[in-house]
């Protein structure tokens, strides 16, 4: 029986499992410790990466979005510096060991996890350089749980600092109720709420609360069947926020779009496809949004029109910590689509100065909920700018199949969160930036009647884009006091530490 789970919640589901000894419970983490904030340990650095340079930026007021750039060489030998001009014409960067070290030392790595398998889970969680400190955040079936953080305790042994909160813990929910982001807990259960969404907010909460020191925070799926790409998804990161347009003290938001997804056929084969199901949806959507807010399109030199918006639906992306604290995010899967919603209209919609509360339905878009709380402060334009750097990976993306129907619910959230974020846009007159937004929500709605069909896809009940829940951003909440009230959470919740020190 295992001590691992002290959320009477969790341990109550937990009896009788059998699972883990009582010898791994006496082994020394601050888990049993009182909770203050965590440091790092030394730091190790590793990595040296070779991208193209830094292509054209697009502005859209503070929102500068640069167009794609490409991991060319996973190792590099130092000594080459940088190189322009190498063999396909293209100017390159090389980023050293040490600069990426530097950078991945101050990065917290979330890893969302609910139902993969426990090594999946933990050979994700191997490739992850281990400067990163790693923040699983889980919303497992209860009984699982255990296996988890001893999986975690496992790993801590050998130089890695990890954090494991349930998204189930009681304390967690009862650290955002005293807070504007009371809406993130559902209060029928008294929990947070499911959804992707909601575990990456609740592990950039615990991030800004207990590791001040982290300046970078990441997220990769736990479902990802090739771990080595998920090390170079880090080194990536790490990679954008060392270009030369990342200046210090600039918020920056990095997105992977992977070299392709393999899809394997009866037969045996596999095609590699260069976009998601989801992604061929929304990124063309996003593309047109930007283009309705002024966006003129590159050229090559042979007249090829340049992608811009690939990266719609990046699971895989960072920003920096102040970054992730400004943002409004969405709910669930419509978490990365709405990062641009968000951008766009506080960077270049809104007028500067803020709103009067409730003007807006404070940043909660739920129609469908259709509850309102008058307490969550309302969305501010942006007051310095924002660089979103495109990212293409080298290595495809091997994770667990879906079906149709979850890709058709992930995209409809997505454009969801573009039509319902921008409602307060639909009745500027059609001359104007704002106008042309109008415009778009209209095709948008059109588009969603056509190819929306009922939850079991009946073809003939079609039906309109959902309002995923928008909550509000979280610089509002009082990082003491989280960090106070989720402290309870060591001892008798799902909170644990390991590889750390006080
Ligand atoms: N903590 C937590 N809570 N994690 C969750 C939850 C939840 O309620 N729901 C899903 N996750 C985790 C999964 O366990 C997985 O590790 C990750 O989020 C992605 O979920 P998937 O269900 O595998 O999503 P997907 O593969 O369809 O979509 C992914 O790629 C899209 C781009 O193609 C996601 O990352 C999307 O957000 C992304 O847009
Ligand atoms: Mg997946």
């Amino acid at each position: 029986m295992s001590a691992t789970v002290l959320s009477p919640h969790l341990r109550a589901s937990h009896t009788g499992q059998g699972g883990l000894s009582n010898s791994s419970c006496q082994t020394p983490s601050i888990a049993f410790g009182r909770l203050r904030r965590y440091q790092s340990k030394s730091l190790i650095r590793r990595g040296n990466m070779r991208l193209t340079a830094p292509a054209r930026s697009h502005s859209f007021g503070l929102l500068r979005i640069a167009e794609e750039v490409s991991v060319v060489e996973l190792d590099d030998t130092p000594s080459r510096g940088v190189v322009n001009g190498q063999g396909d014409g293209k100017g390159t960067m090389y980023f050293s060991e040490n600069q990426l070290g530097e950078i991945l030392s101050k990065m917290v790595i979330v890893v969302p996890c609910k139902d993969e398998q426990l090594s999946v889970i933990r050979d994700v969680i191997s490739a992850i350089p281990t400067g990163c400190l790693v923040i699983l955040v889980s919303n497992c079936p209860p009984q699982d749980y255990p296996n988890q953080t001893e999986m975690l305790r496992l790993l801590g042994q050998h130089g890695r600092q990890l954090v494991a909160v349930h998204q189930k813990d009681h304390g967690a929910a009862a650290a955002f109720l005293a807070s504007p982001l009371s809406i993130l807990v559902d209060p029928t259960e008294n929990t947070i709420r499911n959804g992707k969404g909601e575990g990456m907010l609740l592990a950039i909460a615990l991030a800004a609360a207990f590791c001040p020191a982290r300046r970078y925070i990441g997220f990769v799926d736990a479902d990802n069947l090739h771990p080595g790409s998920v090390t170079e998804y880090c080194k990536a990161f790490a990679a954008g926020f060392a270009m030369p347009q990342s200046a210090a003290g600039e918020d920056i938001m990095v997105r992977l779009k992977w070299a392709s997804k393999p899809k394997l056929r009866e037969d045996g084969s596999f095609d590699n496809v260069d976009e998601g199901r989801c992604s061929r949806v929304v990124n063309p959507w996003l593309n047109k949004l930007f283009t309705a807010s002024g966006y003129q399109p590159s050229t090559t030199a042979d007249g090829a029109t340049v992608p811009f918006v690939t990266t719609g639906n990046a699971g895989e992306h960072a920003m920096t910590m102040g970054l992730a604290l400004k943002l409004r995010m969405a709910a669930g899967y419509a978490i990365e689509p709405f990062h641009f919603v968000d951008l766009l209209e506080r960077g270049l919609l809104m007028p500067p100065s803020p709103r009067a509360p409730l003007e807006k339905t404070n940043g909660v878009i739920n129609g469908a909920g259709g509850f309102k709380n008058d307490t969550v402060p309302p969305p501010r334009a942006l007051d310095k700018p924002v660089h979103v750097l495109q990212v293409r990976t080298m290595s495809p993306h091997y994770h667990r199949a879906t079906d149709d129907t979850h890709i058709r619910k992930m995209w409809a959230a997505g454009l969801g969160s573009i039509y319902h974020g921008l409602a307060e846009y639909r009745d500027s007159t059609p001359d104007s930036e704002d106008g042309a937004i109008s415009e778009l929500r209209d095709k948008l709605d059109e588009f969603a009647r056509d190819n929306l069909h009922g939850e079991s896809g009946e073809k003939n009940v079609k039906q309109e884009l959902p309002s995923p829940r928008i909550y509000p951003a979280l610089e509002g909440i009082d990082l003491a006091a989280f960090r106070h009230q989720l402290e309870g959470s060591v001892k008798n919740g799902s909170l644990r530490a390991y590889g750390l020190v006080r």
